[in-house]
């Protein structure tokens, strides 16, 4: 059985789509089947990932509103093994016109029962929201990842998803689990990343991966070439960081 794994924070710029890119693609690398589901309009995890977005005729947004099956939506990536369902600008839409759906919190956990067990992992990269979709996606979730930004107020907002976390388990899917939090954008140098890798850690205590991602000029770069950047360039930190957090994540499923 495949596992879901929702990547999600509701701030904006913490890293959740560089971490859907680039640890699927090294959980690819390490020989898992691997879908992203890109659930954010801003569609950043399609077009990192090589998709035209312009220029797809079939988006998670099609197979929201049902007018295509979500096996029809999947396009191969550059990355063997890693295959992706692009979003589309329209899926700001969307909310809305899910609205009257009945069961329209499970709309993705139905959608992806179809498809996630040709996969090792479905990774669904959240938008920086914790609307309709986001809900969605956490209630198809086996469980999530939460990236915090190393940086000031990196926990602010974080109680609040932690609310939803345990609303969503009690009423929608009473499974979800936390699978890490990943301190992203870590400077060593930094007094201030080791003060909050110290807070968070207090926090959340064995929830924390052990492996941070490192700030990394290589990780902000790839997207722009449609890369992760163990293609773009494997001897990268980032590259290293994202195979030693995959490799993590392996070994405790
Ligand atoms: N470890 C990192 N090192 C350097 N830049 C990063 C790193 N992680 C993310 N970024 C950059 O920070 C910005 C926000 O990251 P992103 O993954 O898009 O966040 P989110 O999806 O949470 O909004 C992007 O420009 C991205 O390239
Ligand atoms: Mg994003």
């Amino acid at each position: 059985m495949g596992k879901i794994i929702a990547i999600a924070n509701q701030k904006g710029g913490v890293g959740k789509t560089t971490t859907a890119i680039n640890l699927a693609a090294s959980l690819a690398t390490l020989e898992k089947r691997v879908l992203v589901i890109d659930a954010d309009p801003q569609a950043n995890a399609s077009s990192g990932l090589g998709v035209d977005i312009n220029h797809t005729d079939r988006s998670i947004y099609d197979c929201l509103v049902g007018r295509c099956d979500v096996k029809e939506a999947v396009y191969t990536t550059d990355t063997l093994h890693l295959d992706i369902v692009p979003s589309h600008i329209d899926l700001v839409g969307a909310e809305v016109e899910m609205l009257n759906l009945p069961q329209r919190e499970y709309i993705l956990k139905n959608m992806l029962a179809s498809v996630a067990d040709d996969y090792d992992y479905t990774l669904i990269d959240c938008s920086p929201s914790l609307g309709l979709i986001t809900v969605a996606s956490l209630t198809a979730a086996g469980s999530v990842i939460i990236p915090v930004q190393c940086e000031y107020f990196a926990l602010e907002g974080i109680s609040k998803l932690l609310g939803t976390i345990k609303l969503i388990k009690k009423k929608l899917n009473p499974a979800l689990e936390i699978e890490g939090f990943l301190l992203t954008m870590y400077d060593s140098r930094l007094k201030l990343a080791n003060q909050i890798y110290d807070e968070v850690k207090r926090h959340f205590q064995e929830l924390v991966f052990k492996n941070v991602i490192q700030r990394n000029v290589k990780l902000s770069e790839a997207p722009s070439h449609g890369l992760p950047a163990i293609l773009y360039d494997a001897t990268s930190t980032g590259a290293k960081n994202y195979l030693a957090l995959a490799r993590e994540i392996i070994n405790k499923n």
